[in-house]
């Protein structure tokens, strides 16, 4: 039998029949590597093959590992078929006939998504509202960021919470001890149902979830695991995606609820979290900034929940804290107004974020003067600079231009363009807004505010913290703002207006609009 070889990029993933010095898909020199099937299957890459084995061997496994965990009423197909009616009454009937028994029977699939709570309420709304129960959840981020520390720690939240259930934590970077002392310190109680391996070969793996058979299996780190279906070391795009491939057929299959670690690379030999975005239910990255000890986890891709929720922890001795309430971290202490900065509303998924921003405006001696941003698109920041210069008369033209994010989140919402307007204004003119005034809008290239969405939200958010002025766009009259009683709103037009908003008495200062 000829066995068929293909050469992937490690760079971008391209796969391509024979060898090219330069990879058509990225553009990279020499990132060609040969890939080849083992000689046990035919077809590289994770072959239909393959995964039908996996199928075949955990077959049936779902149906008892979930009906002990008392979960088995929810799911599909426990028919043993490839397929169920839409109609859940008609599918608890087929299936009581056939079996006999009345299990599941009525309920089945009234509630279509059963999850595990994760004990971490970050976690579980990031996730939709927990974790659900037969899914295949990546979760990418740079190395020692704390991943590893999120999954242990979400293991002692998920066992506290349903006793019942059983986790297999496998890492294919520490030894079984490092792992056991970190989750011991971390707090996770054994009490039987948590089960450790130090463990990279991946058909292994799985005759240990056949063994244990796992509600939750951890697998750290995508790139230490290969697969025996194919050659090649691990790590390689091949086997990075053979090995996931295979862990959806079992997440599917066995019911099990599969959490992959990636740690995201540099261009090179580990092909990255990327590479497989595409073949997973939920595509999770945990990012932070470097010198920060705040920890943001973001939902990239979620077929089960919404992808613009945003989770906030802080890395500490005793491993994640969760902050329920971030904007105290991205708000500074000060109690003095000083120019140059302004606090901004951005919404982070379902929950408003305030935030300051900082702008120092200073004479440049360079013939082009410098425009850095930290936090903010330098090109968002940039263009916020030429609608001043245009609409408000700002010479910014020989002045260099420093932009800052305070806490060092990372902004890509329009509706903080008005507080970056705001602080750009406030450093040239040398004039500070006072610290409890709030500024959300997006500024247009003609200069006119423009507004934003979920304002409601974004003002319950202001009065909850203590401000007591929003700068905001003018409302439509058959959408006037709904501000919270004692939250002053000031309506601007034009990005202009701005230059009015400090000179007494306040233009507008009590709009007839403001309070409703
Ligand atoms: P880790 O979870 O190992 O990162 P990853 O799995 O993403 O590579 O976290 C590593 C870092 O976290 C390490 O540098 C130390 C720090 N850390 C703490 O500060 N406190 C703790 O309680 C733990 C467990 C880790
Ligand atoms: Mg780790």
């Amino acid at each position: 039998m000829k066995i068929k070889t293909q050469y992937s990029c490690q760079s971008c993933g391209f796969t391509s029949a024979k060898w090219l010095g330069r990879c058509p898909g990225c553009e990279a020199w020499n990132t060609l590597v040969e890939e080849r099937p083992s000689s046990a299957t035919s077809a590289p890459g994770p072959a239909e093959g393959s995964l039908g084995a996996v199928r075949d061997e955990f077959r049936g496994m779902r149906d008892a590992a979930l009906e002990e965990a008392g979960l088995h009423g929810a799911l599909m197909t426990a028919s043993g078929k490839g397929w169920v009616p839409l109609d859940p009454e008609d599918e608890a009937d087929d299936d009581a006939g056939e079996k006999g028994t009345a299990r599941g029977k009525g309920k089945r699939t009234s509630q279509p998504l059963r999850r595990h709570a994760t004990g971490l309420d970050e976690l579980d709304r990031v996730l939709g509202g927990g974790l659900v129960t037969d899914s295949f959840t990546l979760l990418g981020g740079d190395p020692g960021i704390g991943k590893s520390t999120l999954l242990l720690q979400m293991a002692r939240g998920v066992l506290q919470k349903q006793p019942e259930l059983r986790l297999l934590y496998v890492s294919g970077e520490e030894s079984i001890d490092q792992i056991r002392g970190r989750a011991l310190r971390l707090g996770v109680q054994g009490k039987g149902r948590v089960f450790l391996a130090a463990e990279t070969q991946l058909e292994r793996v799985f005759a240990s979830v056949k063994e244990l058979k796992p509600h939750v299996l951890v697998m750290d780190s995508l790139q230490t695991f290969s697969s025996g279906f194919l050659q090649g070391a691990p790590g390689s795009v091949g086997q990075v995606r053979e090995v996931s491939a295979r862990l959806m057929a079992l997440a599917k299959t066995a019911g099990i609820a599969v959490w992959l670690v990636g740690h995201v690379t540099k261009e090179g030999s580990i092909a990255g979290p990327k590479v497989v975005e595409h073949m997973v239910d939920t595509v999770l990255y945990f990012e932070g900034e470097g010198g920060h000890t705040f920890r943001l986890l973001r939902t990239v891709k979620n077929r089960f929940g919404s992808t613009r929720e945003l989770g906030v922890f802080e890395m500490e001795g005793e491993g994640l804290r969760e902050v329920s309430n971030p904007s105290a971290l991205f708000l500074s202490e000060r109690k003095e107004p000083a120019p140059g900065t302004a606090t901004a509303a951005s919404l982070e998924g379902s929950r408003p974020i305030l935030v300051e921003l900082q702008a120092l405006v200073s004479p440049s001696g360079l013939a082009v003067p410098r425009r850095t941003s930290v936090g903010m698109e330098g090109s968002r920041v940039s263009l916020i600079a030429a609608i001043l210069e245009r609409h408000m008369g700002l010479k910014l033209a020989n002045q260099d231009l420093f932009f800052n994010v305070a806490g060092g989140l990372r902004l890509s919402e329009p509706a903080c363009d008005l507080a970056a307007a705001a602080a750009i204004w406030s450093s040239f003119e040398d004039r500070a807004f006072p610290t409890d005034w709030l500024f959300m809008g997006e500024v247009g290239l003609t200069g006119e505010v423009r507004r934003v969405s979920q304002m409601e939200a974004r003002l319950q958010e202001a009065k909850k913290l203590g401000f007591m002025t929003v700068v905001a766009p003018r409302a439509g009259s058959s959408h006037p703002h709904k501000a919270p009683s004692g939250l002053r709103v000031i309506e601007l037009e034009r990005v202009r207006e701005l230059s009015k908003l400090l000179e007494a008495p306040r233009p507008r200062a009590e709009s007839p609009r403001a309070r409703q």
